[in-house]
């Protein structure tokens, strides 16, 4: 490349030059006093003399969480053909075509019913208005959920250091956006009333928002996570239903985060132990016990008991939060048999045809892909 020079006024050059280094030296300096005085300075972590973040690049934690999200990224134009959404390439939507003729004409039927009024009509015919809202009850919940999520993973993009973890929380931030908007395409769909948010879930919610720092990663990473996956878990085998895979899989990548960013940045002893955290911790993850005894009867009515369900998720949440570092006021194996007893407490006087039955040990997800990626994110084997 050839490139005709201009000409250029030297002074006016160097003038320039002097007054932005000036300038520079000015702004900067009165930005680095009043952060040594703790009244303020420079807002962002950006080390832009070593064109990074503070913590550094953290390649290891971007694979892992921002190309691996990359990879699995699912459209909800391919996924859920019942939706408005239109967000597939020109080449990919040449490759549904393509597969499309290739089905059998069965097969055609099959995709053509989950198109908008179609699918409406399959989930009336699958489903009682009783098991519609049910379903929608139980549903809303992860819906409000993935609003929260959707804000709570923005703020903690400013939180988290290094360039790898910022791009692991970007794809997260991303993922909830879409989660959000989808799951409530699919919530509408089933023409049923929608129940606002209850307040057990409103406590869990807003106190995740609320708190400082990475204690943000327990309320959403671990608590509500864990608890969204159990919820796709267990419902993703139900006609109509089947995109909730996809949700629980971006779902296991977001709680295994906490894990990851912990290994490269290790949490200190006393932010583990610290009784205000632990304290805290516990604050958040109670509500969730009459949370989801309030939806005993939408479970019973779907065939499930809602106590297997709790305790299935319990067990997970108690399991994640320590392996993760994220300790509570009373020892894990303690309080699972606290809350067995409170469950079995509870049924028996309940519960006419009362039975015990070791709830924390129950396990409530259906699909084998789903069992398989809980046994990696809550069994504690290693993260990929
Ligand atoms: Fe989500
Ligand atoms: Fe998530």
């Amino acid at each position: 490349m050839k490139f005709k020079r201009l000409k250029v006024n030297q002074n006016a050059v160097d003038l320039n030059t002097k007054l932005e280094e000036t300038m520079n030296t000015a702004v900067r300096g009165y930005d680095q006093i009043m952060e040594t005085l703790l009244l303020g300075g420079r807002k962002s972590d950006y080390n832009d003399l070593k064109y990074e973040f503070d913590g550094g690049a953290n390649d290891e934690l971007r694979r892992k969480h921002y190309d691996k999200s990359l990879k699995y990224l699912w459209k909800a134009e391919k996924n859920a053909p019942w939706s408005t959404f239109s967000d597939c390439t020109e080449e990919e939507k040449t490759l549904l075509k393509l597969a499309e003729q290739s089905l059998s004409d069965l097969e055609k039927v099959e995709v053509k019913r989950m198109k908008s009024d179609e699918f409406k009509n399959f989930l009336n015919q699958e489903y009682t208005k009783e098991e519609k809202q049910a379903i929608v009850n139980i549903l809303s919940l992860i819906g409000h959920g993935e609003a929260y999520a959707w804000l709570v993973s923005n703020e903690v993009l400013r939180d988290v250091e290094s360039t790898g973890a910022k791009a692991a929380v970007t794809m997260q931030v991303m993922e909830e956006a879409k989660h959000f908007v989808v799951l409530r395409e699919l919530i509408y769909a089933f023409d049923v009333e929608v129940p606002r948010m209850p307040v057990w879930l409103y406590l869990i919610l807003e106190g995740t928002l609320k708190s400082e720092g990475l204690e943000k990663f327990f309320g959403m990473n671990v608590l509500v996570e864990a608890f969204a996956m159990s919820m796709f878990g267990s419902m993703s085998s139900l006609p109509g239903l089947e995109i909730l895979t996809l949700f629980h899989r971006d779902e296991s990548r977001h709680t295994g985060l906490p894990t990851n960013y912990f290994k490269t940045k290790p949490m200190t002893w006393f932010e583990k132990v610290n009784p205000f955290s632990m304290m805290n911790r516990l604050r958040l993850f109670l509500p969730a016990i009459p949370l989801a005894m309030n939806l005993e009867k939408d479970f019973a009515v779907l065939g499930m008991d809602v106590f297997e369900f709790i305790g299935s998720m319990g067990r997970k949440i108690i399991n994640l939060a320590y392996k993760v570092g994220f300790y509570l006021p009373i020892p894990k194996d303690n309080l699972k048999q606290v809350l067995n007893a409170i469950f079995n407490s509870y049924c028996k006087v309940m519960r006419e045809d009362y039975k015990y039955v070791d709830f924390l040990n129950c396990e409530a997800t259906t699909g084998e892909e789903e069992l398989e990626i809980e046994k990696e994110v809550f069994q504690l084997v290693e993260a990929a």
